[in-house]
């Protein structure tokens, strides 16, 4: 465990580095992951290489590109067993793909007095779409419940989704509360109910095996900066006949069949979502980004963050005046630990934190109504990737003491 998960440690080199005069343990995961050499080399090599437009050019380097492009989608369709690569669109982000599975798909099947249903463990970017769409639709927006341990309430996920509910859209994982939800179980409530279902992937795609067709979700959408990629690829994953039935969102080059001077028709999935020059790099390097995870085994991740949250959890707890959020059964609980210490602000535990080397996000999480649920104005969050070792866990345990005792000095 000292070296990471099959000594993958080795492959980061930025996390072997100094700050503030102690050695880096990133536990800002969540936020997003570091990059390995092999996904680095992968960006290098296409700019050194093959750096050309996708689909437009007939000369070799334009091939090449294109292959490497679409090679990268058959690699995504395949991580998350997809049943045909039609149904796999770039985007630049999980919040593009709801975003536009929102304004788009939204906005076709949600119509006046329907409703929408999302819970009060959202990130923002699975709550304002919805927001907007049921403001244009005069739909109303639900949340479901959540148990006094943090977990989605399913009596309650069962009160609110009825003949009436048109979307139900949950993370599959938390980002505050470190629970799975599930999402298979919502997928066939929704649809008992004639609903669609929606799963915000951003922070379990990286972390577990996923299978959208035993999920049975309607759309699934996630990003590759939290799992090795670079910023600004996402994916949007959709069941092709609803991606058939979805008006484009943007339009403009690459996207369509034909156009007329006062009209036009689009060309096939799923490049009919892809107008413009898109993000080739970020494509190619997603793909390499799933050749490392899936040699890792997405089970093997799985089981090793099981293995650090089972290590940590208790010690975290066990720290007096701290303040866990979610189950404190750690069989229950992700990578994703959120917690305050009684008495000080989040910012000034991360900033304490920072002090010792140690990165974590401290802030509202882009959950405010979460907050407002737990009745908090922030959390200070450390979270886990496979390149974390036991003794990333000891030196954060000791920081954690060691801002609650300065604190304490400075206080008395
Ligand atoms: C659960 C969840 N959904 C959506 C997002 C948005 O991801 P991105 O900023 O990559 O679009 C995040 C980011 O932290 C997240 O944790």
């Amino acid at each position: 465990m000292d070296k990471g998960l099959n000594n993958s440690r080795k492959d980061f080199p930025i996390l072997d580095q100094q700050v503030n005069g102690e050695p880096l343990v990133y536990l800002d995961n969540a936020a997003t992951t570091q990059k390995p050499n092999q996904v680095l080399k992968t960006i290098v090599s296409y700019y050194q290489n093959d750096n050309a437009n996708v689909h437009r050019g007939v000369h070799t380097l334009a091939e090449r590109a294109t292959d490497h492009y679409e090679a990268a989608r058959d690699k995504v369709a395949e991580f998350i067993n997809a049943a045909n690569r039609k149904s796999i669109v770039y985007t630049r982000s999980t919040t593009e793909s709801l975003n536009w599975v929102a304004s788009s798909f939204g906005n076709l099947v949600v119509n006046e007095g329907d409703e929408i249903v999302i819970s009060q463990l959202e990130h923002h970017s699975n709550i304002v779409p919805w927001q907007q769409v049921a403001q244009k639709q005069h739909a109303t927006l639900k949340y479901i419940d959540l148990t006094t341990d943090g977990e989605l309430d399913m009596d309650s996920a069962r009160r609110q989704i009825t003949d009436k509910t048109k979307i139900v859209a949950i993370a599959q994982a938390a980002n505050v509360m470190g629970v799975v939800n599930p999402i298979k179980e919502l997928a066939q409530i929704a649809h008992q109910h004639g609903a669609y279902m929606i799963a915000d992937g951003a922070q379990a795609a990286p972390h577990m095996k996923i299978d959208v067709q035993d999920l049975d979700v309607d759309f699934y959408a996630f990003s590759g900066h939290k799992m090795l990629a670079p910023t600004g690829i996402g994916v949007l994953y959709g069941k092709q006949d609803l991606l058939e039935m979805m008006p484009p969102v943007q339009f403009g080059g690459e996207m369509i069949d034909f156009v007329h001077h006062q009209d036009a028709s689009w060309t096939e999935l799923p490049w009919k979502f892809e107008a413009g020059t898109p993000n080739i790099s970020g494509a190619i390097a997603l793909g390499s980004a799933i050749d490392y995870l899936t040699k890792l085994g997405m089970d093997n991740i799985h089981a090793y963050e099981h293995e650090l949250v089972a290590y940590t959890l208790p010690k975290l707890l066990a720290v007096d005046g701290v303040t866990v959020y979610g189950p404190h059964d750690p069989n229950k609980h992700t990578g994703v630990l959120a917690f305050n210490m009684a008495g000080l602000h989040p910012h000034d535990v991360a900033t304490g934190l920072d002090m010792e080397g140690v990165a974590v996000r401290a802030g509202h999480h882009c959950a405010q109504p979460l907050m407002e649920y737990l009745n908090v104005t922030a959390t200070a969050r450390a979270s886990f990737y496979f390149y974390n070792t036991q003794a990333d866990a000891d030196k954060f345990i000791q920081a954690v003491t060691a801002v609650k005792e300065f604190f304490a000095d400075g206080i008395s």
